[in-house]
């Protein structure tokens, strides 16, 4: 899954056709991610799903980053190849903290195997030897108690979602996104991860930079502190994906650096700034990020002596200190609204 006709970030379906057809009858099912949690690059699931069952492999989609921000058909296509076997996302990732994980899979594939998880609710009959699992569809693979507020407030988001429509949230957010790529692009020095031009590979829920010879941890403090930006930063569980990329930077950059001097230079740099979106951030929420990280950029050496680095990579201002106490304290809120 690397370049695709040497775009950074795209997924390669050649490639992916020519492995399928090399390792024909032994590849159980193909699972790839709807859009990517590091370039927010969306990959063309239907087509991968077609494929996939042109080989007679199953497809499984890890929608995390996705059903927040696009419409999912998983299936009904009139050509049902295209249809997806198994679809699964957090709720996390969709405005739903702490609910479950969520499985959407065909239920043929579900009831050929026994669940791996096993607990109250998913057996018909106990006895003292074996157990009998319930053919009933969700129990059967909801063993133990389940997270039922955390079910309600996804099924809650989904409802919100719905009603304001995919199409929708999916249409601003693009234009959200061709907006913060257009103004990012002129920043000196600063490199975006994964193909920019949105006509080839199409972008949603995220984008990831770094500000070339600046840790990306510093930049997410400074951003953070100074700026009341909240980003994420290192590898986003993504390692090889994030790795590749900033191989490719790292090549681009100097046509000599042996694989030894990589890795040193990726270990140095082993991580991006990733600006994530959802559906309350508008145009100046844009303009306040690209004025922020063009000033960083420009002021680094003012802002770099601010701060010190800790053993796994995190960056302390030197100075600034936040006491607790100040900002919420159990004691004063309750003189305030208990005690009055
Ligand atoms: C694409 C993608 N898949 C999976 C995960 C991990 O999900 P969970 O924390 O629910 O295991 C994440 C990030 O949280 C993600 O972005």
């Amino acid at each position: 899954m690397d370049n695709h006709d040497g775009q950074p970030g795209c997924i390669n379906v050649q490639f992916l056709e020519n492995t399928l057809k090399q390792n024909q009858g032994n590849v159980s099912y193909v699972a790839v991610t709807g859009v990517s949690n590091v370039t927010g690059i969306i990959n063309p699931i239907y087509d991968i799903a077609e494929l996939a069952h042109s080989y007679d492999t199953f497809i499984i989609v890890d929608g995390a980053q996705m059903v927040a921000h696009l419409p999912v058909k998983i299936s009904g296509h009139k050509n049902q190849n295209r249809n997806i076997d198994a679809f699964v996302f957090s709720g996390h990732k969709a405005y739903a903290p702490a609910s479950p994980g969520t499985v959407i899979c065909r239920k043929d594939i579900l009831s050929s195997i026994e669940p791996e998880e096993v607990g109250g609710g998913m057996v018909e009959h106990v006895f003292l030897d074996r157990y009998i699992v319930s053919e009933a569809f969700p129990a059967r693979e909801e063993a133990g108690t389940p997270n039922i507020a955390g079910a309600i407030g996804i099924a809650a988001v989904i409802e919100v979602l719905d009603t304001i429509g995919m199409e929708l949230i999916f249409t601003e957010e693009s234009e959200l996104i061709h907006y913060t790529l257009d103004n990012l692009k002129d920043i000196p020095d600063i490199q975006i991860y994964g193909v920019a031009d949105t006509s080839i590979c199409e972008r949603s829920a995220c984008i990831s930079f770094n500000i070339k010879d600046m840790d990306h941890g510093l930049v997410a403090a400074i951003l953070n502190d100074y700026f009341n930006i909240a980003v994420r930063n290192e590898c986003f569980c993504a390692h090889p994906y994030v790795k590749e990329m900033i191989m490719d930077d790292l090549l681009a950059a100097t046509t000599s650096i042996n694989e030894e001097d990589f890795e040193d230079a990726f270990q140095l740099k082993s991580g991006m700034v990733r600006a994530s979106f959802g559906i309350y951030n508008t145009e100046k929420d844009v303009d306040e990020l690209v004025k922020a990280i063009s000033d960083i950029s420009e002021k680094r050496e003012k802002y770099t002596s601010q701060y010190k680095p800790d053993n796994s990579g995190n960056y302390t201002h030197t100075s600034f200190k936040m006491n607790r106490q100040d900002r919420f304290s159990i004691k004063a809120y309750i003189d305030q609204y208990v005690n009055q």
